[in-house]
């Protein structure tokens, strides 16, 4: 069957549905470039804010027009949305067939097949812990190619953040098994991948059995597979994402600082600058402990940057509250910032309480502090010419032919014109000449 996947949301959203296309091709089914030629469609989604489940929710329902004109075809709702909201989207949208939760995500390409040959609606949700293996081996559709490759080592969530649905609906944090984890590293360093991006929501949580206590200085499985995963000779890069703040113990930094495999680059998430805000956001972190982090990374790693996610118009922000995320940002200087208004997500508990912040002050908010990332950004990136920056070649750009792109380690895109020889997967280095507004231009040194 042609299979045509489309996917909203996070990272750990993209893997999962690489991981599906991966399987469905190894059963002889066909990834279908575009939506008229599908046999099947899926669309993985996202509940993270209101706006995410009604972009995918308004995709689905301009499909009906597929359907009519073709009834054979299959359409799936599958991921957050789907756990979340379960039989109810079979309710209010009669031309979906099936919805399937992120629990239940490793048996989609028998639950596809099964319906293509005979015709019922389902909808799957709950957890179910053959989940982690089901999708965690590397299920890459063959030729993928590419010098990235990402390995999702934990899935869910314990940390119920006030505003957050996550942990409703990717469930309880687990942890693959270090060995699987090194193995699928090996699989796609043998394949090509120079890169590899650690996915979980809680990333760095790693194999502490779901506690959400901050660890003891020198307690890190995350760090200690870190360092595993940095002997792989050919595998030259390690990111990381989403680390909470406070898994950032001596272990972990000194590990960070002991392998330069391991990007110098690190989202963070903020969130909020007020110690009372963060209390309401049950972040377990003030002001003063992230900066410290902060300071005790750049410490050992003076050349390391920093990104960040942050909320505004939480329930009860006032405009001091704001002042004081706004003054933490400006003092951290973070190389790249997600902000987003807040939404409220039904079942997570700062729901419980009135959205009081008005849409215009959440608009106003989000402009200032995309005003200031603006300044910043091209305050960074000039600052970057002259400069010379090693980057992990990935080919030919997309938007330009005769030049070629590579990230560098504080993963910014840089165009170049390749020297003779230059192949994706080295490690080369650029002297930066231009900067544009989200990339930069270089040329190779001279050997
Ligand atoms: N696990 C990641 C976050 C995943 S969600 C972490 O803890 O860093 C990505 C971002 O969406 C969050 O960092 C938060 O800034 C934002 N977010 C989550 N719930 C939200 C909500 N209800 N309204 C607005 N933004 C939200
Ligand atoms: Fe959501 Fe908090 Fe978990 Fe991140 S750590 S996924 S924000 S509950
Ligand atoms: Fe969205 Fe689910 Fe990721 S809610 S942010 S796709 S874990």
């Amino acid at each position: 069957m042609k299979i045509y996947l489309k996917t909203y949301g996070c990272q750990m959203n993209e893997r999962d549905s690489e991981a599906l296309a991966g399987m469905l091709t190894a059963r002889g089914h066909v990834i279908a470039s575009c939506e008229e030629e599908a046999d099947v469609m899926i669309f993985n989604t996202c509940s993270v804010r209101d706006q995410a489940e009604r972009k995918a929710v308004g995709k689905v329902e301009f499909m009906k027009k597929y359907k009519q004109r073709n009834p054979a075809l299959l359409i799936g709702i599958i991921g957050c949305m789907a756990e979340r909201r379960g039989a109810e989207l079979l309710a209010d949208l009669p031309h979906v067939d099936f919805v399937l939760g992120t629990g239940k995500l490793h048996t989609l390409p028998d639950l596809v097949e099964k319906l293509a040959s005979g015709r019922t609606r389902v909808a799957e949700t709950g957890p179910n812990p053959d989940v982690l293996t089901g999708m965690g081996a590397h299920f890459r559709p063959e030729g993928a190619g590419g010098v990235l490759g990402q390995i999702a080592i934990t899935r869910g969530c314990n940390r119920f953040c006030s505003y957050c649905i996550v942990p409703y609906v990717r469930g309880r944090e687990i942890s693959r098994a270090p060995e699987d984890i090194l193995e699928e590293a090996r699989t796609l360093t043998a394949d090509g991948v120079r890169e590899i991006l650690l996915l979980g929501q809680n990333v760095a949580a790693y194999g502490l059995k779901g506690s959400t206590a901050a660890p003891a200085p020198e307690d890190s499985p995350f760090a200690d597979l870190l360092a595993e995963l940095a002997k792989i000779s050919d595998l030259l890069r390690i990111r990381f994402t989403s680390p909470y703040p406070t898994y950032f113990n001596d272990r972990l930094i000194r590990t960070m600082a002991e392998n330069p495999k391991i990007c110098r680059n690190v989202h963070l998430p903020l969130q909020s600058g007020s110690d009372r805000i963060l209390k309401l956001m049950n972040r377990q972190y003030t002001s003063d402990i992230y900066r410290s982090i902060v300071a005790k990374l750049r410490a050992v790693m003076p050349e390391i940057t920093f990104s960040t996610d942050v909320i505004v118009g939480f329930p009860g922000e006032t405009e001091e509250d704001f002042l004081m995320t706004r003054d933490l940002m400006n003092e951290v200087g973070f190389d790249q910032s997600f902000i987003f208004k807040y939404s409220p997500r039904p079942g997570a508990r700062s729901a419980a309480e009135p959205d009081s912040v008005p849409q215009i002050v959440k608009e106003e908010r989000d402009q200032i502090l995309l005003a200031d990332l603006a300044e910043r950004t091209s305050l960074t990136m000039q600052e970057l010419i002259g400069t010379r920056q090693e980057v992990l070649v990935e080919g030919v750009s997309r938007r330009m032919e005769d030049r070629w792109t590579g990230r560098t380690g504080g993963n910014r895109t840089v165009h170049f014109p390749p020297p003779g020889g230059c192949r994706p997967g080295e490690l080369l280095t650029l002297r930066i000449l231009k900067a544009g507004k989200v990339s930069l231009y270089g040329e190779a040194e001279q050997a």
